[in-house]
């Protein structure tokens, strides 16, 4: 979510979600995945960002749901597509992706009152093998996240696993955006911190669910905005990758979300 320092209020209360609230949520997060899959099915290079973001939005609406992004904040696009060194944010446009480029695809959907929220981030054909590891990292540092998601761990267990992975690899982790929890709002409390917090924070209980998205830089952590308003980059230009799931913590453990199957 855009937050912190440019935050403009907003925040809710953490919910726990009921049974029936859960299985809405598992819908929400089960259509945005399936966009999802078809939309990775499509990078190729001399496909457009724009290309990409018009499918969303008719694979979105063909479903019977609503675009989350579009008009959220004034943000003009259904997807966000963050090419090389864009970090979040990256507004559709006709520029082609090229062989060796990184693009990350940030889909956000409202299904029948419940938001969806999903990242990707996948080469485009054949990239270095530094960047390959960068995405892979970002992979595992998402995936033993939601690992995390158990009840009576803290938060700060989720938050602090993202960072060390990251670091024990040679990455930074962004600082100015977060995870969030996600339910009828797109962003709910808790803000999810891809660093450790501090303690005391809160118990994971059942019935919470979250979205966790952690982003990894190459170089330093540091950010930029472009003029456009929305784009971030890495202020050093190195590599930014970023992934997102939606996990419920529940009694059997954590279920993901933003899964097809
Ligand atoms: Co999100």
């Amino acid at each position: 979510r855009p937050c912190r320092s440019d935050c403009q209020g907003g925040h809710t209360m953490t919910t726990l979600k009921s049974a029936e609230e859960l299985q809405r949520l598992r819908e929400s997060n089960r259509l945005v995945a399936e966009v999802m899959q078809n939309l990775l099915e499509m990078v190729e290079p001399s496909i457009s960002t724009l290309d990409l973001d018009v499918e969303a939005d008719r694979l979105i609406r063909e479903r019977g749901a609503i675009p989350a992004f579009k008009g959220y904040r004034d943000y003009p696009n259904t997807i966000c597509a963050s090419v090389n060194e864009q970090v979040v944010h990256g507004i559709p446009s006709s520029r082609k992706l090229r062989e060796g480029d990184l693009v990350s695809i940030d889909v956000g959907v409202r299904y029948r009152d419940f938001y969806g929220d999903m990242c990707r981030t996948v080469p485009v054909g054949k990239i270095s093998a530094s960047a390959e590891r960068q995405i892979q990292t970002a992979r595992i540092c998402l995936s033993e996240a939601c690992n995390r998601a158990v009840v009576g761990n803290r938060l700060g267990d989720i938050c602090m696993t993202i960072e060390a992975i990251a670091h024990r690899n040679g990455y930074e982790v962004v600082r100015d955006y977060v995870g969030h929890g996600i339910g009828r709002r797109l962003h709910e409390d808790p803000q999810i911190p891809n660093f450790g917090i501090p303690r005391p924070n809160i118990r994971l209980r059942p019935g919470l669910v979250l979205a966790i998205e952690p982003m990894l830089n190459a170089g330093n952590w540091e950010v930029e905005r472009l003029s456009d308003e929305w784009t971030v980059i890495t202020k050093d230009r190195k590599l930014s990758v970023h992934f997102e799931d939606v996990v419920a913590v529940t009694e059997d453990g954590p279920e993901i979300l933003t899964r097809v199957d």
